[in-house]
This record gives C-alpha cells, sequence and structure tokens, in this order.
C-alpha cells in the first residue's frame, strides 16, 4: 500500500492532497488547506467522561484554560446526558455557564462544543445560553475573547453498541437526532455528528461493515450535520481497514471536507491510521491530551490518541496544527497528576525532559 513509499513520496502526497471526491454533501467546512490540520481536543469530555473519581469543577475549567492557551481552536468541553449515565459530566451546565461569563485568554477565536444524546441535552444547553444572553457566535470584545459554541450528536454502527450507549436501535438513534439538528439550526448552532464503532466493536467484533458507517455517514450529513467524526471507539482499527473504510466512504459521494476521524489507541495504531487518514485527504483529527480517556460502554478501550503525539507526528510531516507542543505536554503532565494516572503520552513525556534539560531528546 502507499505507506509503503519512500518518505518523500509520503510527504508530497500529503502536501497535493490527491483525493478530491465529489462533494455530494455540500456542508458549510471550514476552510482547510492541504497542509493545515484542525485538531479537535477532546480531553475534557471524552477524557473526562470515563473516570471514576469525581473530578472538581476547578480543575476541568482549569483544565480547559490551559487548552485554550495552547492554539488549539476546537475543545470538547463536555457533555448534557444524564448525571445517572455519566456522573462525570454532571457539572457540564456550571462550565457552559463559566465558559459564556468568562471565557479564557486566546489569540483567537475558540470554539467549545459540547456532546447532546437528545433534544433534551440541547434544550438544557439552550436554556442556559438565554438566561446568559449568550448566542451561538459570540463576538469578542476588549475584555472577552471570541467564542462559538457547538454540539455533537452521535450514532452507532452496530446495533449493539448503539443499544448499549444510547438504549435505542440505529434506527431509533437517527429519529432522535433529527430534531436536534433542526433546533441546532434555529439558533444557529453548529453540529458536529459522530459515528461510533467504525473500526470495531467491543460487542460484535472488528468486522464493522465499512458501507453501515458510510450510510450513517450520510444521513448525518443529509440531516445536516457541519462535519462528521468516524470514530474507532475500541481502537481496533487497523490501517489497512482504516484505508478501505475511507475509501468506502469516498465511494459514497462524502467530502474529505466533511469528515474528521478519532482515534482511541488501545492498540497503538491511532497514529499509524492517523497517516491512512492525512494521506486520504482528511485535515481534522481529534485526540485528548495525555491521552486521557476511555469509554463507559467500551471496556478495556483506552483514551484518544494523545495531543502531544499527535502535534509531533503531524509536525515532523511537514504538516500546521497551530497548537503549542510544549504548552500541551506541560499540561499532559499536569492532568495526568490532578488524576493519579499515568501520562500516555509518549511525545508528552519526551518534551517534557527536553523541556527539563535532562536529555538531548
Ligand atoms: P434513557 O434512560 O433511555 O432516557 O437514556 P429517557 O429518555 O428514558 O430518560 C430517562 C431519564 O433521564 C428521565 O428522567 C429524563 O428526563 C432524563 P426521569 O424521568 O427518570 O427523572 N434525561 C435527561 N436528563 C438530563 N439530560 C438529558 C436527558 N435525557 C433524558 N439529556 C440517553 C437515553 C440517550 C439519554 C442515554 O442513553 C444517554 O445519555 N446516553 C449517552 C451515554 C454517553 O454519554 N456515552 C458516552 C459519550 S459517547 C462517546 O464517548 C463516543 C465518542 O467519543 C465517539 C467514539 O469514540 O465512539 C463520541
Ligand atoms: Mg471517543
Amino acid at each position: 500500500m502507499s505507506l509503503l513509499r519512500p518518505r518523500l513520496r509520503l510527504f508530497s502526497a500529503l502536501r497535493n492532497t490527491s483525493t478530491q471526491p465529489t462533494r455530494r454533501f455540500a456542508t458549510e467546512a471550514r476552510t482547510l488547506t492541504s497542509d493545515h490540520v484542525r485538531i479537535v481536543e477532546v480531553g475534557p469530555r471524552d477524557g473526562l467522561q470515563n473516570e471514576k473519581k469525581s473530578i472538581p469543577l476547578e480543575i476541568k475549567i482549569q483544565l480547559i484554560e490551559k487548552l485554550a492557551k495552547t492554539g488549539v481552536t476546537t475543545i470538547e468541553a463536555g457533555s448534557f446526558v444524564p448525571a445517572k449515565w455519566v456522573p462525570q459530566m454532571a457539572s457540564t451546565g456550571e462550565i457552559l455557564e463559566h465558559l459564556i461569563r468568562s471565557p479564557p485568554q486566546s489569540q483567537h477565536t475558540i470554539a467549545y462544543n459540547y456532546l447532546v444524546p437528545n433534544v433534551k441535552g440541547l434544550e438544557n444547553l439552550v436554556k442556559i445560553m438565554d438566561a446568559e444572553g449568550a448566542t451561538a457566535e459570540m463576538p469578542g470584545s476588549p475584555s472577552k475573547p471570541a467564542t462559538t459554541t457547538e454540539i455533537s450528536l452521535f450514532a452507532a454502527a452496530t446495533e449493539a453498541f448503539s443499544r448499549a450507549n444510547t438504549n435505542c436501535t440505529i434506527a431509533e438513534s437517527l429519529e432522535r437526532i433529527k430534531p436536534i439538528v433542526e433546533l441546532a439550526k434555529s439558533r444557529n448552532i453548529r453540529v458536529r455528528g459522530y459515528v461510533s464503532v467504525a473500526l470495531g466493536c467491543p460487542y460484535e467484533g472488528p468486522n464493522v461493515p465499512p458501507s453501515k458507517v458510510a450510510e450513517i455517514t450520510a444521513s448525518l450529513l443529509e440531516m445536516g450535520a457541519d462535519e462528521v467524526s468516524v470514530a474507532d471507539t475500541t481502537g481496533m482499527g487497523t490501517a489497512p481497514r482504516t484505508l478501505e473504510l475511507l475509501r468506502t466512504l469516498t465511494a459514497a459521494g462524502i467530502a474529505n471536507s466533511d469528515l474528521a476521524l478519532h482515534f482511541h489507541d488501545t492498540y497503538g495504531q491511532a497514529l499509524v491510521n492517523t497517516i491512512v487518514g492525512l494521506e486520504h485527504g482528511i485535515r481534522i483529527f481529534d485526540s485528548s491530551v495525555g491521552g486521557l480517556g476511555g469509554c463507559p460502554y467500551s471496556k478495556g478501550a483506552t483514551g484518544n490518541v494523545a495531543t502531544e503525539d499527535l502535534v509531533h507526528t503531524l509536525h515532523s510531516l511537514g504538516m500546521h496544527t497551530g497548537v503549542n507542543l510544549e504548552e500541551m505536554s506541560k499540561i499532559g503532565a499536569w492532568i495526568s497528576n490532578e488524576l493519579g494516572r499515568a501520562n500516555e503520552s509518549r511525545a508528552g513525556k519526551a518534551t517534557l525532559a527536553r523541556l527539563e534539560g535532562s536529555c538531548q531528546l
């Protein structure tokens, strides 16, 4: 496969995206240049949701404030799900309130994204925005940086995972999503979709049909999602199966600019699969500082690919992310320490060792 090509050809393939599929779903994707990658930092949501011990609100807010200074432009800040399903996310309303009142200082507009499982979740979010007099796009002022509020909704590519994660069938989950998108659009809120278990399901195994993933991705885009993040929830994806999935999505008429990739790193394949995605022309990737995370409905699955590792790899390939690796590495070490867990980012640990002057890494 193309990964075996000589290094220089790989670089040129990355710079000159050759895949230009027909944009059947002409959503208003943000401008993507061939050498710029947008990183969606999912640590405060995907990273923290599975932590057993209740994390103080101040730590969650500090994490978001620190991330806002690294150059990332999209941060998943929490989720409006019932506390009995994901107790760790119960403070999301307070996080939204805080981010509206005192958005962290940053050099650019940051999109804060919230996961919503149903229309009730979005109504709860909108209630807070209304109470605070906020709109989806808040212009900046000398004292407040500009922000946008966005949502993510999610469906799964297998019936078993759909039942475990959302207590309904795939068809019912898509029906549930329609009014969420309608309400979001009426409020000018940008919508991101997720398709979970795209490369393996903890209940149905690794052979999730790529055609099913394409069908659900297309449904979300047709409903009005602005982008869809195709998720390897379990980290079971391999390079050949990632390529097969991406080719199937392209053959279904789905434009690369409407897609993001979301890799968990259970088998250590996330970066390999990222490069497959890059070569195919994808320019939006999700990751979690310090490799935080896991999924409550996918036992044994580990966190997302660490943001530090992703940034290091992308920069080594000549891609631009706008993210400061050194700052991100400090945050990975800080939050891992706060949570009493190991820092899962190798690039993060190496960067810190270099900064501390203990070696020439
Ligand atoms: P359900 O129990 O069938 O919901 O759950 P229900 O509609 O029957 O309601 C039950 C109770 O919850 C009711 O209260 C509702 O009012 C309340 P009661 O009458 O018992 O007092 N309720 C709510 N409360 C607050 N916020 C809400 C809400 N909705 C209902 N939004 C439901 C169905 C979809 C809500 C549930 O299954 C759910 O929340 N699932 C989400 C679980 C989750 O958050 N999973 C992790 C995130 S997804 C993920 O990590 C994957 C991703 O990272 C990509 C990847 O890697 O694959 C995105
Ligand atoms: Mg995830």
